[in-house]
């Protein structure tokens, strides 16, 4: 047995169904296998760049209950703050990472598990690099775009709800003759779409990764016709550029953009070139809450078990990854480096288009 005995665990980037369990799992195996204490930081890095310190002693009572079923994360989280460059309240941007290593060492850790997407990935291994902190990464992220895992927490149970979605659309198109548009998450990557579009049924799937045109779109709506259907559901990543490659994004918080307004844009132009009266649905967060589903909560465990063994074997700066039916660990310089994203050759395009979805030219 290793002797690291005070563990660090924080979430960071967007929350999504599945780390509660991952916690869960990191606590069980810390504290039932191996005896020692686990601290979760609270607000992802912030809860050790602030002062006083933000934390919680991690118990095995706390997760004697229901937590595992529970979406979003018990220590909370933010996918803004990055301490290399932290928006402080004058408008300028400080390098805070030393209080994020000073912090770390204030508790006394010995090392720290990350439950993060790419970015929060690529940054936390920089900070923990820097400050020679000791770490293991576990993927998360409904978009599914953490390069060298085939699975991230969170992205089963988002496909779950774009398909119930899609169920419950579907009724209602056929009833008013109408093409449904979905706009769902992704970020640039379309796996959300792809494979809840397969699932629900969908018509017409646009993913950033496979360019389409209007006349397509159209061409499709015209065999959906031509077999006596008078309803379409088309669903559209909201990373999908407009015909000519313009991204469309509205204003958030302070000043930055984020995606969003793609499914309208096409609703109007499938109008216009299809004559079909359309309506427009987006998902949004909707796709980050919820229970976590099996195949989330399964993955959750394993990647949470998989993580503190890495610890007790001193093994650091990798992260945990599905590949091959199996967790596996692959060190966390190859996976920052790249983004996974929808092979456009791949096995589920070729499902798709062997299904006749529509998914791109
Ligand atoms: O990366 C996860 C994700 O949900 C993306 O799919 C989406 O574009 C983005 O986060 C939304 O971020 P926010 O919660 O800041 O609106």
């Amino acid at each position: 047995m290793s002797n690291v005995w005070r563990l660090g665990i924080l979430t960071s980037g967007g929350d999504c169904a599945g780390l509660n369990a991952a916690i869960r799992a990191v606590v069980y195996r810390a504290i039932r296998h191996y005896g020692w204490t686990v601290y979760g930081i609270k607000d992802g890095s912030l809860g050790l760049m602030n002062r006083p310190l933000q934390y919680q002693e991690l118990s095995l009572e706390l997760f004697n209950g229901n937590m595992l079923r529970m979406g979003g994360t018990m220590l909370g989280t933010t996918n803004k703050g990055d301490p290399f460059a932290f928006p402080m309240p004058d408008g300028s941007l400080k390098d805070r990472s030393a209080d994020f290593v000073e912090g770390y060492h204030m508790l006394g850790l010995h090392a720290l598990i990350v439950i993060g997407g790419d970015g929060s990935l690529k940054i936390l291994d920089r900070l923990c690099r820097q400050g020679n902190v000791p770490m293991v990464g576990i993927p998360k992220t409904i978009d599914n775009d953490v390069h060298q895992t085939e699975f991230a927490i969170g992205f089963a149970t988002a496909v779950n709800v774009v398909v119930d979605a899609l169920d419950r659309l579907q009724p209602t198109a056929a009833s008013h003759h109408r093409a449904m548009v979905l706009e769902v998450m992704g970020r640039d990557a379309g796996h959300i779409a792809l494979n809840a579009g397969i699932a629900g049924g969908a018509d017409i799937i646009l993913i950033p990764e496979i360019p389409y045109s209007l006349s397509g779109i159209a061409a499709k709506i015209e065999d959906v016709r031509r077999e006596g259907r008078s309803h379409v559901l088309i669903v559209v990543a909201e990373g999908c550029r407009t015909e000519d490659g313009k991204p469309i994004t509205v204003l958030c918080d302070q000043g930055q953009r984020r995606y969003g307004g793609i499914g309208q844009y096409l609703a109007e132009r499938v109008a216009e070139v299809a004559g079909l009266e359309t309506r427009v649905t987006v998902l949004g967060h909707v796709q980050r809450g919820g229970q976590p589903s099996m195949r989330d909560r399964l993955l959750a465990s394993a990647f949470g078990v998989h993580a503190v063994d890495l610890v007790a074997n001193g093994r650091f700066s990798r992260m945990v990854a599905w590949q091959d039916r199996g967790v596996v660990d692959v060190p966390i310089a190859k996976v920052v480096g790249g983004s996974r994203s929808v092979d456009p050759t791949g096995a589920v395009v070729h499902a798709a288009r062997g299904l006749g979805i529509y998914v791109g030219d």
